[in-house]
């Protein structure tokens, strides 16, 4: 029978061939999987045998990961503003860039027990959402995709992170079917070029859902379509937060500008890349 630091060497020689950046991390963190356990445990436990189903189960997933599947879809979960998201095949796997916008409405909305009504457009994993009403116990939100698929696994998310009852998501395209007033409006639309779409890395070309990319033949589609029902799906002092790609904010801003939105503001990641728009009414 294996033990744990062979079985992590091997699979760190393995990934290590195959590309991956940080090949041992990964491998701890597959096997940690595999056997239920923290990552804490094997390093502290290398001697401990590991039985041969879990072998042939950490070998599997080895496979995947060095055919270069992303870890959080073989590990089945993410983390993202410091909670685990579950994902789907449907669901993109959420973005650190995208915690600009969850920290930036944190930041202008400040007030803990502030009623917000929120709505997420493409809410995918429900990662934007829930992080926020999370932050803030006495708000409440609508999360939309176009994806039944993604839809269920953000219900299953609100569930499991606690804010079920304060959260409803719904499958629609966009705010077509939507009539009221939100204090927040939060949005990270796909934005990806098709033309770029094939040139990306393997992890994203091949395994995110196209529908969570695909921006069209500039990347703008999105926001074509969003920019002009945002000023009615605003409330009097609410505000819309866009997240966009590198090199669009003129482009986002001057689609949300003709449309009625005033009061920008960019912001951008820890970086310092802009990424996201702020815009009121
Ligand atoms: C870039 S992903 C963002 C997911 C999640 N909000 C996040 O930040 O990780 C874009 C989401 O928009 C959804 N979407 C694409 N076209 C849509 C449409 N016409 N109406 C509603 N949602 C759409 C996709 O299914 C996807 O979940």
């Amino acid at each position: 029978m294996r033990r744990i630091d062979e079985a992590v060497a091997l699979g760190a020689d393995k990934l290590s061939h195959a590309g991956i950046e940080a090949p041992r991390r990964e491998a701890r963190l597959l096997l940690a999987h595999v056997l239920n356990a923290d990552v804490g445990h094997l390093i502290g436990h290398g001697e401990a045998p590991v039985g041969n189903g879990d072998w042939a189960g950490y070998l599997e997933r080895l496979e995947r990961r060095a055919q270069r599947e992303p870890l959080s879809r073989i590990l089945g979960h993410r983390e993202f503003w410091g909670l685990p998201f579950r994902l789907g095949s449907d669901t993109l796997d959420p973005r650190p860039d995208s915690e600009t916008i969850v920290e930036a409405v944190l930041k202008r909305f400040p007030e803990r027990d502030q009623p917000l009504r929120i709505l997420d457009l493409g809410t995918g994993s429900g990662c934007l959402l829930i992080s926020i009403l999370v932050e803030r116990p006495r708000a409440t939100g609508v999360g939309i995709d176009r994806s039944f698929a993604a839809t269920r696994v953000a219900a299953g998310n609100a569930v499991h992170l606690g804010v079920a009852e304060r959260s409803l998501f719904c499958v629609a395209i966009w705010m077509e079917a939507l009539a009221g007033a939100f204090d927040v409006v939060v949005a990270n639309p796909p934005y990806v070029r098709t033309d770029e779409l094939a040139g990306l890395a393997p992890e994203v070309a091949e395994h995110e859902p196209r529908l969570a990319l695909d921006g069209g033949k500039d990347g703008l589609n999105c926001y074509r379509a969003i920019a002009p029902d945002l000023p009615s799906t605003l409330a009097s002092g609410g505000l819309a937060f866009v997240e966009h790609g590198e090199g669009q904010a003129d482009a986002v801003e001057a689609l949300l500008r003709q449309a009625g939105l005033s009061r920008f503001e960019r912001l951008a990641d820890l970086t310092g890349r802009e990424r996201c728009l702020a815009a009121g009414r």
